[in-house]
């Protein structure tokens, strides 16, 4: 069968665009034949930016919880927190030793770090960790180490991807033919989710727009969606249009053909909104209800983790560090 993984950092409250660019097509990828998932919380990655424990747990119960509520079956496909496999930083660290340094330097979220330093006029490094540095390695190891055929992401992501192949095949060349070159799987549609402020919906630009988020939150949220100033009975173009993107997202083409058709005729912003909120309400309504009582046992959710990990760690994670350390020249620990 054919390898699918994906994860989401743990470092707050799972919005809009984690749901349309990575839950919802991996719970399609779930029900067709012949697949294999592995869906996990990223909580080590979360430590990256977070520095707040109280922070990283409670986000790990929601982002668990928000994929049971969204139909994920646990007996189904691999669920598991990334933080219970001691494997994936071991590997991480077999990866480290043949991370092209020059390579590392040129990952976009490094990069950007560096670029603002620079426009503030500090030192190229100031306030960058390891961590951040080296992320890509990790998500490397995340990957990898399942053999992970695909790994579909939103566009934000593509890069860390192509770097896992890197590494992956320079492991190849050195130790012999051990890791599947992963391919990256990007749903066009939904590649990326506008936020509240027209600019990638993201925990780090806080324009988010909470999964579930009570009905009268998800309203005023969404009425305060930037639009520009065209009167009702103007035409409104839909190109960069936050709103109607997000529209889009949440509609079938039917659907978005005829809010294109609004959009041309002139509706009033007001009630673009007031439709694009009724649209996701009512496919959200029911995953929150059941989001509302799984989050309320988080004990049921911790045995759930805990089992997942348990057996993916037996049944892959534990053989292969075992192959792994064998071919790079380490003792088995088996
Ligand atoms: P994270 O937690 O930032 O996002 C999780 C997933 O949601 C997608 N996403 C979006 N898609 C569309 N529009 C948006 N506005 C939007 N915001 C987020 C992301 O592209 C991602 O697919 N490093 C990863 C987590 C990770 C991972 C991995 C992913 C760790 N190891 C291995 C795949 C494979 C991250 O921080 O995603």
């Amino acid at each position: 069968p054919t390898r699918i993984l994906t994860g989401i950092t743990t470092s707050g409250t799972p919005h809009l665009g984690n749901y349309a660019g990575a839950i919802r097509p991996a719970l399609v990828s779930a029900q067709s034949a012949d697949v294999e998932n592995f869906y996990f919380l990223a909580d080590y990655h979360a430590l990256v930016k977070c520095g707040d424990p109280a922070r990283v747990q409670r986000s790990t119960l929601e982002i668990a919880a928000t994929w049971l509520a969204c139909g994920l079956d646990p007996a189904k496909v691999w669920f598991y927190r990334q933080s219970d496999i001691p494997e994936i930083p071991e590997l991480m660290w077999f990866l480290t030793c043949v991370a092209g340094k020059g390579l590392l330097n040129r990952a976009h979220a490094y990069k950007a770090a560096v670029d603002k330093n620079r426009a503030e006029g500090e030192d190229d490094d100031a306030g960058i960790t390891g961590g951040l540095y080296m992320y890509p390695v990790l998500m490397a190891a995340d990957i990898l180490i399942f053999n992970a055929d695909k790994v579909p992401v939103g566009r934000d992501q593509i890069q860390h991807i192509e770097m896992a192949r890197d590494f992956g095949q320079r492991f190849n060349h050195l130790y012999g033919e051990h890791f599947v070159l992963p391919e990256v799987v990007i749903e066009e549609s939904v590649a990326t989710l506008p936020g509240l402020d027209g600019r990638k919906m993201s925990k780090s630009y806080d324009n988010t727009i909470p999964l579930f988020a009570p009905p009268a939150e998800l309203k005023k949220l969404i009425m305060g969606i930037v639009t520009d100033s065209r009167m009702p009975g103007e035409a409104k173009d839909t190109s960069d249009s936050a709103l109607f993107q997000l529209y889009q997202a949440f509609s079938t083409p039917e659907e978005t053909a005829a809010m294109r058709e609004a959009f041309a005729q002139g509706i009033g912003w007001g009630d673009a909104k007031q439709q694009l909120f009724e649209q996701i309400d009512r496919q959200v309504a029911p995953m929150r209800e059941k989001y509302e009582a799984l989050i309320a046992k988080p004990d049921a959710i911790e045995a759930i983790l805990r089992d997942g990990a348990a057996r993916l760690r037996a049944r892959y994670a534990t053989p292969a560090l075992a192959e792994l350390r064998r071919a790079v020249g380490l003792r088995d620990l088996s």
